[in-house]
């Protein structure tokens, strides 16, 4: 469904590219890690896909499809389209990502608002049920709330719902737990699996944290410098790591978080 090939990107104030020739595929429903040290370029790969490149700071080639649609070189106002409908993104930082002047759930709508045609009463509709499948409790009360009266992980939980209420067919999540303490992190974790396993949203799940990766990626693709230099199934490439590079993120995990998961061996 998505096909990224040999994707290059510098910025115009750079030397060296941030993304220097990727290529990785995510099929129907399939959940997909993305990890690598800060500064590797998974960001930037995330922003080619949802069309949020600076295109007048940058260069940059290569083939971006969904569904056979291009996104990397189609117009402006047909990427909009189509990242509305069939893209939905969540960040690293949920607080920077909202509106602080806007209610939670109205946020939520929004992408109902500027995409489809349905009225008020049925955008809240689909948002209170958004925010009911990603797990906040009370979505009646919390729709009319500002930003800064939710917590972190309920912020999460938003912006996931906000990123899922139009059921698009992939997510991209940059760093999604990051902020987030380890008990909310796991939270989020069984949330998206649920996500995958109900809807079927395949997913692109950026951590520069292996481990997080584990627990959620059936694939994961490993970014040094722009490059991927190691692919393939999680426990494979996490059990059996060809590259030294995959050695080095691997050993960084504390080792009571290397065992593996009960059960799955
Ligand atoms: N707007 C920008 N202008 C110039 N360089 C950038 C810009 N955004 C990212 N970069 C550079 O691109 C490289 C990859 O960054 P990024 O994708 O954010 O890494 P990651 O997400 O893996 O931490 C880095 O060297 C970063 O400094
Ligand atoms: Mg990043």
């Amino acid at each position: 469904m998505l096909e990224i090939r040999d994707l290059h990107v510098r910025f115009l104030n750079r030397d060296r590219e941030a993304v220097a020739g990727v290529t990785l595929q995510i099929d129907d429903g399939e959940i997909v890690g993305l990890v690598g040290e800060s500064g590797s370029g998974k960001t930037v790969t995330a922003m080619s896909i949802a069309g949020l490149l600076p295109r007048k700071q940058c260069v940059f080639s290569g083939d971006i499809r969904l569904n056979g649609k291009d996104l990397l070189h189609a117009r402006r106002s047909e990427l909009r389209k189509l990242h509305g409908k069939e893209i939905g993104v969540v960040f690293q930082e949920p607080m920077s990502a909202m509106d602080p002047l806007m209610r939670v759930g109205e946020q939520v709508g929004e992408v109902l608002r500027i995409h489809t045609d349905l009225d008020r009463a049925e955008r809240r509709r689909r948002a209170l049920r958004a925010m009911e499948d990603a797990e906040l409790q009370n979505p009646e009360e919390l729709y009319d709330k500002y930003p800064h009266e939710l917590s972190g992980g309920m912020l999460q939980r938003a912006m996931i719902a906000a990123a899922t209420v139009i059921e698009p067919s992939l997510l991209l999540l940059d760093e999604p737990t990051t902020a987030l303490d380890v008990t909310i992190q796991a939270q989020i974790l069984e949330l998206l699996k649920k996500l995958n396993a109900e809807k079927g949203i395949s997913m692109l799940f950026i951590s520069h944290n292996l481990n997080v990766v584990r627990k959620l990626c059936g694939r994961v693709a490993v970014m040094q410098r722009g490059r991927l230099v190691e692919t393939g199934e999680t426990d494979e490439v996490f059990y059996h790591p060809k590259h030294p590079y995959t050695r080095q993120l691997i050993e960084a995990i504390p080792s009571r978080d290397r065992r593996p998961e009960d059960g799955a061996e």
